[in-house]
C-alpha cells in the first residue's frame, strides 16, 4: 500500500512569538507530511493540555518512544484510526499525557501525507471534488486585552470583515487597506502613536473602546467606498479575560467601570446597534451559557459567537446548542486536539444552523493548514488576521486556492446583511 506510514519525526520549533512548539513529519511509502501546533495567549480553560509535563522537550520525547512505535505501519487513509490511536495512547480525557498540540501535529501532518499520496491539495482530498465555497476573512486590525500591555482597549480584537467582496483576492486586500487606513487614522489623532503591533499584526494604540470602534468604523466606510463593497465591524470581547468571578463583575480597566452581568449585556447590545456590528465573539465569560442565549435572542443579523466557551468541545456546544446559546462558534484545532474531533464538532454546528469560524492562534507559524481546512469543512468564515507573516502565510494560500477553483470558486453565503 503507498500510504503506509513509514516515519514520524517530531522536532522543536518556534511560533511567531518566539515560543517554542512542536512540528511533526509523517512520511509515507510515497509521499510527506508537515505540520506545527500554534498556541493561544487567551486559552479557553477547558481547551486540551497543549504539551505533557516537562513541555515541548517531554513531547518531542513521546513521539520518538511511544507514539511512533504505534503510527508507523498504520495507514494514513485513515484518519480516523490514526486520530484515535493517538486518544488510546494517551488515554486521558484532555490529551495531557502526550500534549493536544503533538496530537495535533501528527493529525495534521498526517493528513496532509495521505493528500499527497494521491497527488491531491488537503482541501481536495478532506473535502472531495465538489468543494466549492470559500471563506470571508476576518481579520483583527486594532488590539487590546491579554493581546497587549498599557493603556490599551480593554477588548481583545476588533476586526474586519468585507462581507460585500466576491472574492477572496478582493477581500484579503480591503482587509489590508483598512488596517493600512486605521494606522493613518492613529497617527494623525496621537502623535505620540509609535505604530506598534500585536502578535497578530494589529496596532497597538493608547485609545479607549470606543474610540477604537470610531477609527475602525471610519476606516471601513472610507475602504468600503473605494473598493465597493460592505466591510464589516466585528469585535472579540474575550470577555473571560476581564471577568472577575469573585466580584461577579467585567473590570474595564482602561474604561475605570465594572459591569455586571446585566450591564454588560446593554453595553455589547448598545455596541451592535450604533456600529451595526455584524460580528461578536465571547461578549459573556466562559461559563456563562445563559448570558450566550440571552443576547444571542436579542440580535438579528449578527453573528454571537463562542471561542472560549465552546473551545472546539462537541459536548459544550451541545450544552449551548440546547439553549439556543451563540449561533456561531471558533474552530481551533489544537484546543480539540485532533482533525477527527473537529470535525465532529463542524458537523454537529452546521447541523444546528450554527456558523463554524476556522481560526489562527494568536502565537502561530507559517503553516498554511487553515486555508484549507476551512475551505473544506465549509466554514463561511476564516479568522486569520490581516497582517503579519504567519497570517499572510494562510490568506496567501487561500488565494492559491482561489485560483485553483478557477470558475467554479465561490463565496460562502453568510447570515450577516
Ligand atoms: P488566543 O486567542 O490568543 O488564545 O489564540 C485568540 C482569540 O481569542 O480568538
Ligand atoms: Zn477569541
Amino acid at each position: 500500500m503507498s500510504t503506509v506510514i513509514e516515519d514520524l519525526v517530531a522536532r522543536k520549533v518556534l511560533n511567531s512569538r518566539g515560543e517554542e512548539t512542536i512540528e511533526v513529519d509523517v512520511v509515507t511509502t510515497s509521499s510527506f507530511g508537515r505540520a506545527s501546533a500554534p498556541s493561544g495567549a487567551s486559552r479557553g480553560k477547558a481547551e486540551v493540555v497543549p504539551f505533557p509535563q516537562g513541555g515541548v522537550d517531554q513531547a518531542v520525547r513521546k513521539v520518538d518512544e511511544v507514539i511512533a512505535p504505534e503510527i508507523v505501519g498504520l495507514n494514513a487513509d485513515f484518519q480516523e484510526e490514526i486520530d484515535r490511536t493517538l486518544h488510546e495512547l494517551d488515554g486521558s480525557k484532555n490529551f495531557r499525557i502526550i500534549g493536544g498540540n503533538t496530537a495535533f501535529a501528527i493529525s495534521l501532518a498526517n493528513a496532509e501525507a495521505a493528500a499527497n499520496s494521491y497527488g491531491l491539495l488537503l482541501f481536495q482530498y478532506l473535502g472531495g471534488y465538489v468543494t466549492h465555497e470559500l471563506p470571508y476573512p476576518l481579520g483583527n486590525v486594532i488590539s487590546g486585552g491579554r493581546h497587549t500591555s498599557g493603556k490599551t482597549p480593554d477588548i481583545q480584537e476588533f476586526l474586519v470583515i468585507p462581507y460585500g467582496a466576491e472574492s477572496v483576492l478582493d477581500a484579503v486586500i480591503a482587509n489590508a487597506k483598512v488596517h493600512k487606513r486605521i494606522g493613518e487614522i492613529l497617527r494623525k489623532k496621537d502623535k505620540l502613536f509609535g505604530g506598534g503591533r500585536s502578535d497578530e499584526g494589529a496596532w497597538i494604540a493608547n485609545i479607549g473602546n470606543i474610540e477604537a470602534l470610531d477609527v475602525l468604523a471610519e476606516a471601513c466606510e472610507e475602504v468600503g467606498n473605494e473598493v465597493g463593497f460592505e466591510c464589516g465591524l466585528g469585535l472579540d470581547l474575550a470577555a473571560s479575560t476581564f471577568w472577575n468571578a469573585k466580584q461577579k463583575m467585567y473590570v474595564y480597566s482602561r474604561e475605570e467601570k465594572k459591569r455586571d452581568k446585566g450591564e454588560q449585556l446593554d453595553y455589547v447590545l448598545q455596541l451592535i446597534k450604533n456600529y451595526h456590528l455584524v460580528y461578536v465573539e465571547d461578549p459573556f465569560h466562559e461559563e456563562d451559557f445563559k448570558g450566550f442565549a440571552e443576547i444571542t435572542r436579542k440580535v438579528k443579523n449578527c453573528l454571537i459567537c463562542g471561542d472560549d466557551l465552546f473551545v472546539t468541545n462537541v459536548e459544550r456546544l451541545n450544552r449551548g446548542i440546547k439553549i439556543h446559546a451563540a449561533n456561531s462558534l471558533i474552530i481551533k484545532v489544537n484546543q480539540i486536539g485532533t482533525l477527527t474531533d473537529a470535525w465532529e464538532t463542524v458537523e454537529t454546528a452546521k447541523r444546528a444552523g450554527y456558523i463554524p469560524v476556522m481560526s489562527h492562534r494568536s502565537g502561530d507559524t507559517c503553516d498554511w493548514h487553515i486555508a484549507h481546512l476551512a475551505v473544506a469543512f465549509g466554514c463561511p468564515i476564516i479568522k486569520t488576521g490581516v497582517v503579519e507573516g504567519a497570517r499572510i502565510a494562510k490568506l496567501n494560500e487561500l488565494i492559491r486556492i482561489e485560483e485553483f477553483l478557477g470558475e467554479r470558486a465561490k463565496m460562502a453565503s453568510l447570515p450577516i446583511s
